[in-house]
């Protein structure tokens, strides 16, 4: 671990994720934090990240923060799930800001949200093998019990914006079905893609709380830097949000707008480690 730099409320927050997912951590801090400036990267060129190995997340990981360093950030938002399952501590222990991820704060809103303490978690292959969430929810609630289950066709239906429909359905229908016979109460959405298809999963898991991780993060988000004395005071002039992206821009920033909520302002690619 090395020690933080001092860091200046007046610096942006750095977001990373696999690609386009990690838009919905950005909308969620927007919304709660509206005075924050944000640089987002989004490591398109190399998306998906959830199949590959761990030590590829480390370095992909590693690579991203260096980025956002690089431009000054005075904290490091983790907004991917296969990123911090694989690689938060790696990220941590080696950046001079704090650096959170999307885990912790959703596993711990499901504890706060579970009656029965029967959990379920979705998410990717890598983040369901890591068994962080599993382990984490247990820590905190010992004695409760976690269904979990990779649901890598949701990212892609997500970013095809088929989040309703026959197939949208069949898939969830197939995907939820075993974790809803362990007779769940709550369900983590472990995975920055499947907020969007939240309305359609309210439905098939009808009953049982979805927790969306990207709300809690913002809020962790938010009380990290009350806690440090770090939060950007209003000055009346915009905020920035500036985006960068591994791959084509202009795909990005058509599938964007839905995860973001928003029309993506400033729009850049750049080539990181291995990816350009
Ligand atoms: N951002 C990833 C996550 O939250 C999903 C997409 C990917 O596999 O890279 O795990």
């Amino acid at each position: 671990m090395i020690e933080h730099r001092d860091l200046d409320p007046d610096e942006p927050i750095g977001v990373f994720d696999s690609g386009v997912g990690g838009l919905t951590v950005v909308h969620a801090i927007r919304e709660r934090l509206p005075f924050e400036s944000i640089l987002y990267l989004g490591d398109t060129a190399r998306v998906p990240y959830g199949p590959k190995s761990p030590e590829t997340i480390r370095r992909y990981a590693a690579e991203a923060a260096d980025f956002l360093l690089a431009r000054g950030v005075k904290l490091i938002v983790i907004a991917c799930n296969t990123a911090t399952a694989r690689a938060a501590e790696h990220v941590a222990a080696r950046v001079p800001v704090p650096v959170i991820g999307v885990i912790e704060p959703g596993a711990t809103e499901a504890v706060r949200r579970s009656r029965s303490g029967r959990i379920g978690v979705i998410g990717t292959q890598g983040t369901i093998e890591s068994g962080s969430y599993e382990r984490l929810i247990k820590q905190l609630r010992p004695g409760a019990s976690v269904a979990s289950a990779a649901c890598p066709l949701f990212v892609a239906l997500a970013e095809e914006g088929w989040v309703e429909g026959d197939v949208a359905r069949l898939t969830a229908e197939r995907y939820l079905g075993p974790l809803l016979r362990e007779d769940i109460d709550t369900l983590v959405l472990g995975c920055t893609h499947y907020p969007l298809l939240k309305p359609l999963l309210a439905d098939v898991a009808s009953g049982v709380e979805l927790i969306d991780s990207a709300e809690a993060t913002a809020l962790a988000v938010a009380r990290e830097l009350e806690a440090a004395g770090l939060e950007a005071e209003p000055t009346g002039r915009p905020v920035t949000a500036r985006y960068f992206v591994t791959d084509d821009a202009r795909q990005f920033g058509r599938v964007a707008q839905r995860f973001l909520g928003e029309p993506v302002g400033s729009l850049e690619w750049v080539s990181l480690g291995a990816s350009g």
